[in-house]
């Protein structure tokens, strides 16, 4: 089985952060997003790898390199523009051959093992009804926004629809997809949709109305698809539940770690509290400050006078002088001060180089 990883796009809804970088490189428990989906694919023993990148491909491929850091072979699919996930299919089709493949859309984010999944698939394609796609489906409180899938009594998919203004479930679609070669015909056979892309909906749709079958199971754990700040920092929050307390940085004796904490080599913390869940990046320096819970400070930041809760400090960025920081998301390298000594709190989405003097 191969994979093919979908992260070009254009990630408007974290602007300004994905004016300066992909979407799928914006880091949740300071490891970028896309690498958790490259090492849950070779946690299930699928190493060839396939990656759409769109405009921000120097990017992505200097994050991912060959693949050889994770265990993996990857091959890059260059896409011009964004016209949908069955182009991305359409574009990888020499790639794929005719393989059996997992799609991972880049900016989604799982709890349940890959391996599950594709095992399912697996034995199921050795029934005597083998399907031809197997997608994954979550209920949603908001279905408008996602692939909606409707079921009949056995169980099976007969409907699916992309982003329906009325849902006729609230079944989303997850952000990863089984397929064999058969949706190489779908992905031909289908025309863009109203908002001009090639969905990968209406090719599974296409599938169904073949009369091929599509298996379906209904997620347990936790997904999110990142692309907004909320969700982000949600995720931020889940991965955060899942370290270990490991200090390889330097922390002084005026210094209080509560919790599970990560300090990574080269950090530094001078007369500060942490209380975790937190990871502190490479080099960072943290003084006279609080960083509170569900907090990623990135590589080489600097914090100091601060109180910070429930944030991501993306590497290099600042945070000076400021009473309280909470909900955020601070782009690389930027700069937030202060100069009035009037407390307050802030909830801010700063962008990359950005510099915030607050009043
Ligand atoms: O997150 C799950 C949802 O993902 C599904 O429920 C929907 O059915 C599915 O269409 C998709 O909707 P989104 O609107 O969230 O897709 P988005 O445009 O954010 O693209 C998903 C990923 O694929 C993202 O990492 C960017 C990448 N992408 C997207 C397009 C349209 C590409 O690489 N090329 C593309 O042409």
């Amino acid at each position: 089985m191969k994979a093919l990883i979908l992260a070009g796009g254009a990630g408007t809804r974290l602007r300004p952060i994905t004016h300066t970088r992909a979407k799928q490189l914006v880091p949740v428990a300071n490891v970028p997003i896309l690498f958790y989906s490259i090492q849950s694919m070779v946690a299930a023993g699928i190493t060839e790898i396939g990656v759409i990148v769109g405009d921000t491909r120097d990017e992505v491929m200097a994050a991912l390199g060959d693949g050889s850091a994770f265990g993996a072979a990857i091959t890059y699919i260059p896409q011009d523009e964004p016209l949908g996930l069955a182009h991305c299919v359409l574009i990888a089709r020499e790639f794929l051959g005719d393989d059996d493949f997992v799609m991972y859309l880049g900016d989604n984010l799982l709890e349940q093992d890959l391996a599950s999944f594709t095992a399912a698939f697996a034995a199921a394609r050795a029934s005597v009804s083998p399907p031809d796609a197997q997608i994954l489906l979550k209920q949603v409180p908001d279905p408008h926004r996602f692939g909606i899938a409707v079921l009949d009594d056995a169980g099976d998919v007969v409907h699916l629809v992309e982003k329906p203004a009325d849902p006729p479930s609230d079944l989303a679609l997850v952000g990863v997809y089984l397929f064999t070669a058969t949706i190489h015909e779908a992905v031909a056979a289908i025309e863009p949709s109203p908002r001009g892309e090639l969905e990968i909906t209406d090719a599974i749709q296409w599938l169904v109305d073949q009369g091929r079958r599509v298996r379906c199971e209904l997620l347990t754990g936790w997904w999110i698809d990142t692309g907004k700040l909320t969700p982000l920092l949600e995720a931020n929050r889940l991965l955060l539940e899942r370290i270990e307390t490991r200090i390889d940085g330097d922390v002084d004796d005026t210094s209080v770690i509560d919790g599970r904490v990560h300090v990574a080599a080269g950090a530094r913390i001078v007369n500060s509290t942490i209380r975790g869940p937190v990871s502190i990046g490479a080099d960072a320096v943290i003084e006279d400050s609080f960083i509170g819970p569900f907090s990623a400070v990135g590589a080489r930041c600097r914090v100091s006078h601060s109180e910070i809760e429930h944030s991501v400090l993306m590497e290099d960025a600042a945070v000076i002088d400021i009473p309280r920081l909470e909900d955020s998301l601070i782009g690389s390298h930027a700069e937030v001060t202060r100069t009035r000594r009037k407390p307050r709190s802030l909830r801010l989405m700063i962008g990359d180089h950005c510099q915030v003097d607050v009043e």
